[in-house]
């Protein structure tokens, strides 16, 4: 429908036997292609593109006024309370690991409530600076509301942050951050989003501080959201990060210096050390405009419907197990499966081989979810730990964006179907 908006759409890639196909790429939740915007942007503003900030020319003016004004623009995106601040940062796992320095003082007696089905992005940050512990999921891979709420009463205030995706990576189930929230501030704590699943493919509302089922801090990545330039940010209220110094300090963090005195910016400059990338936020502040012209709305019934049109297919082809047991419309456009009797990797092989079609296998950065939904015992887990050279367990992933098509599903579908009829033939011939 919005396909003509992308870059790359239409090229061609050369299959196993040599001849040349569309690409097709169902592989959205690990990055996007570019918006022609984005890049038509970059084009446009190179030109005046200079240094921001201590800059007097005009150009660097002009530059400044894109880099502050495109922090509004985000977070009326997000509807974002005044008291927020946008932290420009590389990406989702810089913003997480960002804020992981600033909740505690070092000391490791707080607790932290991240999820089973977190991506490691929104886990591994916090293991070596709290008391991490970890929300359940039920067997259907959602997360358990009775669970987080039974943990916020047994730590007993001493919980600094619960920390939750927006939605899964590996399944795509959209959490229900509002109700996480208003939990969250019952017993007088914080949520943080990590948006980057949910940013790209849903509308967000932060809300206002005094609203109990506002989103205290939210984190997410521009290369997700078809502007591929290396931005990402961290919102959260800016008296979180006037405190204490700041994770990386040097230029652009600190108003006096003397050899033997600091007094730091205020946030955000504080928390943006070094020179920043201007055209990185262009590229985003695109995006949003594009994105919001197109409508969110838009995006996530047509990304419903090709999630629910393919659910369906997948579902008359024998041996296709699907993970996550979750209705077409309480998840984005991600669904993992796997092929009984084919290992993961070759029939991601096959599909980019046979089909130009390109997908994730493994466990996509979100280990301890896909061992539980794989149900793996914790007995085989530490086989792979010992011995590394095993053919990990994991699934397959497709992922789309709003420039799917529809007839792209159905050549999935229709080589699926091959492959499950060959699975023999496949095996031995994609097996070294
Ligand atoms: C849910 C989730 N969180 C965090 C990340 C990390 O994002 P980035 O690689 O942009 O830092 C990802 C990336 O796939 C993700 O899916």
């Amino acid at each position: 429908m919005y396909r003509n908006l992308i870059c790359g759409v239409d090229e061609k890639i050369p299959l196993k036997d040599g001849s040349l196909v569309t690409a097709i790429n169902f592989d959205n939740a690990a990055t996007t292609p570019p918006l022609k915007a984005v890049l038509q942007e970059i084009i446009d503003f190179s030109p005046w593109y200079s240094s921001i900030h201590r800059g007097t020319g005009y150009k660097s003016r002009l530059s400044s006024e894109l880099y502050e004004n495109s922090r509004n623009l985000i977070l009326d995106f997000v509807k974002g309370g005044k008291e927020n601040v946008v932290i420009y940062v590389k990406n989702t796992t810089e913003a997480i690991n960002k804020l992981s320095f600033r909740l505690c003082d070092g000391v490791k007696k707080c607790v932290i409530l991240s999820t089973d089905m977190e991506h490691h992005s929104n886990d591994i940050p916090w293991r070596d600076k709290y008391i991490v512990d970890y929300i359940s999921i039920n067997d259907k891979g959602s997360l358990s509301l009775e669970d987080l709420e039974k943990k916020l009463i047994y730590y007993n205030g001493s919980v600094k942050l619960v920390t939750v995706t927006g939605a899964s990576n590996v399944t795509g189930i959209i959490n229900p951050i509002y109700k996480i929230a208003i939990l969250c501030h019952k017993y007088k704590t914080k949520i943080l989003v990590d948006g980057a699943q949910l940013v790209p493919h849903h509308t967000i509302n932060m809300g206002e501080i005094s609203s109990p089922e506002h989103i205290d801090f939210l984190a997410f990545s521009a290369h997700k959201m078809y502007a591929p330039f290396g931005i990402g940010v961290l919102i959260g209220p800016k008296e979180v990060f006037m405190k204490g110094n700041p994770d990386f300090a040097g230029g652009g963090t600190v108003n006096i210096v003397t050899h033997d005195f600091i007094s730091w910016n205020d946030p955000p400059e504080k928390e943006e050390a070094g020179s920043p990338n201007v055209i990185g936020v262009a590229a985003l502040a695109t995006s949003i405009r594009t994105l919001k012209k197109i409508g969110l709305d838009n995006i996530s019934n047509y990304e419903e419907y090709l999630t629910y049109y393919t659910l369906n297919k997948l579902k008359e082809i024998p041996d296709i197990l699907v993970y996550g047991d979750v209705p077409y419309n309480k998840r984005v456009g991600i669904i993992p499966f796997n092929i009984l009797g084919i290992p993961h990797y070759i029939t991601s092989q096959i599909l980019s081989d046979e089909g130009g079609i390109s997908i994730r296998n493994g466990c996509f950065c979100a280990q301890p979810y896909v061992q539980k939904l794989l149900k793996i015992p914790s007995e085989a887990t530490k086989d792979f730990i010992e011995n590394s050279s095993l053919p990990r367990p994991g699934m397959l992933r497709l992922s789309f964006g709003f420039y799917n098509e529809i007839y792209e599903i159905d050549k999935l579908i229709s080589l699926l179907v091959k492959i499950t009829i060959n699975k023999n033939k496949y095996v031995n011939m994609y097996t070294h």
